[in-house]
């Protein structure tokens, strides 16, 4: 019986340790991913219009980033959990000791076309594989607004994630967090888009740049969140609720939140408040292009 014991507390204690340096392994692996330098080349010959159009265009195309970085751009707390750690969205306004008081267009290009900081250290969280996705056109038009804000001076504080974040971090538990990783860098280096119509085209570019896929899958049938509180995100093929929807549904739903079941998507969850601000006809496109996909049921994620 002892010498039992004697082997069960022996197998307990390398459990034990083959446990703590796993952790150990993980959170060094995060330390390591969040030291990481890069530099790709990146296109520098985008046109910044400062015409009054486009900076209107641009003004609509920065709406979705206030949903992470604040209402006045300026940055806010991200999370702040003490079991995580502490995590501010950076300040986007050019005011002193802003993130982007010394950005120049290529530090802008890098941060939305590669998810890079201006020292080549890869962004968290930051959705730069879809807001990369922009035209030139757009994306000139929307560092043409971005440089016009008004200076706003607010203290955020730093970064600091607590060792069982990191471990979880570096285990991927929290699924892949910097989109460098998933960004195909040769292809953003010149983007054109479609003209602006309600046809299924300009919709996909639209799908594209808001990042509906990364969300709702590959074939917009459904998936789930690696935020393991977060509902999943529907599927919005013509299988979905989407099939039933009219177009004028549809519009509401974008510009409400609420959907004709009488859902209300929470904009924090569904990022509908910078597509509410659309013009109709892209509204329509982003419809057309959605109806014109493969009738899906569910995918097997989110299936009950
Ligand atoms: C889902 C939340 C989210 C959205 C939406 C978002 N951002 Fe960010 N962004 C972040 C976070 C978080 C960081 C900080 C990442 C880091 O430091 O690792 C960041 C970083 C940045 C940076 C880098 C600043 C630096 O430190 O050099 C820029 C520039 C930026 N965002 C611009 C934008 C713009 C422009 C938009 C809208 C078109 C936008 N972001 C939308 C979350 C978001
Ligand atoms: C950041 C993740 C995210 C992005 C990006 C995103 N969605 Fe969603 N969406 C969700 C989630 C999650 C839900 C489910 C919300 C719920 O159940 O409360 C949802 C719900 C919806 C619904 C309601 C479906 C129903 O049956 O009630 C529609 C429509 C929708 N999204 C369309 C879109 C479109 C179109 C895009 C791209 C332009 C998009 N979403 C981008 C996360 C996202």
């Amino acid at each position: 019986m002892k010498k039992i014991l004697k082997w069960a507390g022996i197998l307990l204690l390398s459990l034990a340790l083959i446990a703590s340096s796993a952790v150990l392994y993980f959170k060094t692996k995060a330390d390591k991913m969040a030291e990481e330098r890069h530099n790709p080349e990146i296109a520098l010959l985008i046109d910044i219009p400062t015409d009054s159009i486009s900076l209107e265009r641009g003004r609509i195309l920065s709406v979705g980033c206030q949903d992470c970085h604040g209402h006045d751009y300026a940055g806010k707390d991200f999370f702040n959990d003490p079991m995580i750690g502490f995590m501010a969205s950076p300040n986007l306004t050019p005011s002193k000791g802003s993130a982007v008081e010394l950005y120049e267009t290529k530090d802008w290009i890098k941060a939305l076309r590669h998810g890079l900081n201006p020292e080549g250290r890869p962004l968290m969280v930051m959705p730069s594989e879809s807001i990369g996705q922009l035209s030139d056109r757009d994306l000139g038009c929307l560092i043409s607004y971005l440089k016009t804000l008004e200076p706003i001076v607010k203290p955020l504080g730093p970064t600091n994630f607590s060792f069982m974040a990191k471990a979880m971090l570096g285990a991927g538990l929290f699924g892949n967090l910097y989109p460098y990783d998933i960004i195909e860098h040769e292809s953003v280096k010149s983007i054109k888009a479609p003209a602006v119509s309600n046809l299924p085209e300009y919709g996909e570019y639209f799908a594209k740049f808001k990042g509906c896929k990364s969300c709702h899958g590959d074939e917009l049938n459904g998936a789930k969140s690696p935020d393991p509180v977060s509902p999943a995100a529907a599927n919005i093929t013509s299988g979905g609720n989407l099939g039933k929807w009219s177009l004028q549904d549809f519009i509401l739903t974008m510009r409400s939140g609420t959907t004709p079941e009488g859902k209300f998507l929470k904009p924090d969850i569904m990022p509908w408040v910078g597509l509410s601000v659309h013009s109709d006809t892209e509204l329509e496109a982003l419809f057309n292009y959605l109806k014109a996909q493969p009738s899906l049921d569910d995918s097997e994620e989110i299936k009950p």
